[in-house]
């Protein structure tokens, strides 16, 4: 392995003849879109294939499919510019393309801890018969490790034996409502590669990374290294990332019993650097697309090669992370003073303001949203829950249509007799606690993300009740 800070060229000949690498991203959701738009900024000819046509006609038009800050305008920009084009035909990213870089999506299997790779096998099955120059395939969807080499099988099985096509890892660290920068400005790259043709193609590839960095005297550092090793970076930092979440909600539930308030805790234990302070957020837990899957993916996959004993403490992360949601629920009975049964709280006829439905702010992501998962749990204990979310109202209605939803928090609120804050929205942090006394039924706030005010909530006279915070 190689840790380099990259010299500003790095002479490879591009096998399409063009100046700097041609780069296609197949698959153009979050991930690939996101890349395919910011790469074009960076000022490459990029291409974004996938195989959903609507999706592609919104990308065309300058549309985004889901909500990022910035991602419109940057994508409009560069669609005008011509660097950026987007098609559903393969055999166009296979002519068009020097690199190619794999963004599918890479869900958990419905029976199953592990990862689906179906959409990784359909689109590499479909690219490599085209591909008759050289080119790069390059993985960037979040796999189980063994993925890369498995990739290149595919390849030698389907690619013409006269194109030499090779296969590279390079995983990615953006987060959503913040991926612009991520992709732009990245803390590391990570190159999985097996030679030095390889390299000097991603070196080549993000010569636009290291250009940026440069000019605001910057340096991003670059790990140079094997296939395992490449897919294991993004799967052991998103399972470091979850343990780091859970033991901070795990120090939560010793808080609550005993009196102590976990934000404190977070703040007074990060200021140790070999801590840190990032990431040490208590509240209702982690969801979205990535770290529940990524790290059940990751427990299958150990099991597989067995080692499952080494990664038995991502079970106790996972379970931590679910009492959260569940703890709510729970609150939500006792501050109301509400009966348990055998079948858990009963809060028939109570009505609940939900305020937050996506995984985080930033973004329309519901994915394994605690927030909804928490309102599926509130409306099967017989709650009457209305909703509000400032971005991801559609996709939550999709994803639970059994319940209300409002056109604003004022209007989630009015008549609750119980307000939950689920996603920590800036709306929300400065909502005006007096206005909303006034409309609800019943002053009770539960802040599953500790993003409140508690001074300023109690003072307008509502009972506050935070994660890990004292009553
Ligand atoms: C995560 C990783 O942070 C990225 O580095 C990675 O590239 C990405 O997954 C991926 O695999 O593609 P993301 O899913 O966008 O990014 O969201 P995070 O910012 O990691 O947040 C995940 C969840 O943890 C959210 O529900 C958030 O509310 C929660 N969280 C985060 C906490 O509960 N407490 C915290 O202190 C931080």
């Amino acid at each position: 392995m190689t840790i380099q800070y990259p010299t500003p060229s790095t002479a490879v000949t591009v096998p399409s003849g063009a100046a700097r690498p041609r780069l296609t991203f197949l698959g153009t959701g979050y991930l690939g879109a996101t890349y395919a738009v910011c790469f074009a900024e960076l000022g490459y000819e990029v291409l974004g294939y996938d195989v959903d046509g609507p999706k592609i006609d919104k990308l065309r038009a300058g549309e985004v499919p889901f909500h990022e800050p910035g991602l419109d305008e940057l994508l409009r920009k560069n669609l005008a510019a011509g660097r950026l084009r987007f098609t559903t035909s393969i055999e166009d990213a296979a002519a068009f393309g020097d690199i190619h870089f794999v963004c599918v999506g890479t869900p958990q299997r419905a029976d199953s801890m592990a990862a689906d790779l179906s959409y990784v096998e359909d689109v590499v099955v479909a690219l490599a018969p085209h591909l008759h120059r050289k080119a790069l395939i390059v993985g960037k969807s979040t796999v189980p490790v063994g993925t890369a080499e498995w990739v290149e099988q595919l390849v030698e099985r389907h690619a013409p034996e006269t194109s030499a096509v090779e296969v590279a890892w390079s995983p990615e660290f953006l987060q959503e409502g913040h991926a612009l920068e991520d992709v732009l400005r990245p803390n590391r790259v990570i190159f999985g590669v097996r030679s030095d043709w390889a390299n000097a193609m991603l070196f080549a590839a993000h010569k636009g990374v290291f250009d940026l960095a440069a000019t605001e005297d910057r340096e991003v550092p670059v790990v140079v290294t094997n296939f395992a090793t490449a897919e294991l970076v993004k799967v052991a930092a998103n399972a470091f990332l979850a343990t780091k979440i859970s033991f901070i909600n795990a120090m939560a539930e010793i808080c609550e019993p005993s009196g102590a308030d976990v934000t404190m805790l977070a703040r007074a234990i990060g200021y140790d650097a070999r801590i840190g302070n990032k990431f040490l957020r208590a509240g209702v837990g982690f969801g979205g697309g990535c770290l529940p899957k990524d790290i059940r993916a990751f427990q299958a996959r150990a099991q597989e090669l067995g080692v499952g004993e080494a990664l038995r403490f991502l079970h106790e992360v996972d379970l931590i992370n679910q009492r959260r949601r569940q703890w709510v629920v729970q609150l939500a009975a006792e501050l109301l003073g509400r009966p348990f049964g055998p079948a858990g709280p009963d809060l028939s006829d109570v009505r609940v303001a939900v305020l937050g439905a996506t995984f985080k702010p930033a973004s329309d992501d519901v994915r394994d949203s605690p927030a909804l998962s928490v309102v599926r749990k509130l409306s099967r204990s017989g709650a009457d829950v209305s909703v509000y979310d400032p971005e991801g109202m559609e996709n939550a209605r999709r994803e639970v249509p059994d319940v209300s939803y409002a056109r604003s928090a004022i209007e989630a609120v009015t008549g609750a007799d119980l307000v939950c804050v689920l996603t920590e929205w800036e709306e929300f942090r400065h909502a005006d606690p007096s206005a909303l006394a006034e409309v609800a039924a019943g002053r009770v706030v539960i802040d599953g993300r500790n993003c409140l005010d508690p001074v300023l909530w109690r003072r307008a006279g509502w009972e506050y009740r935070g994660m890990g915070r004292p009553a």
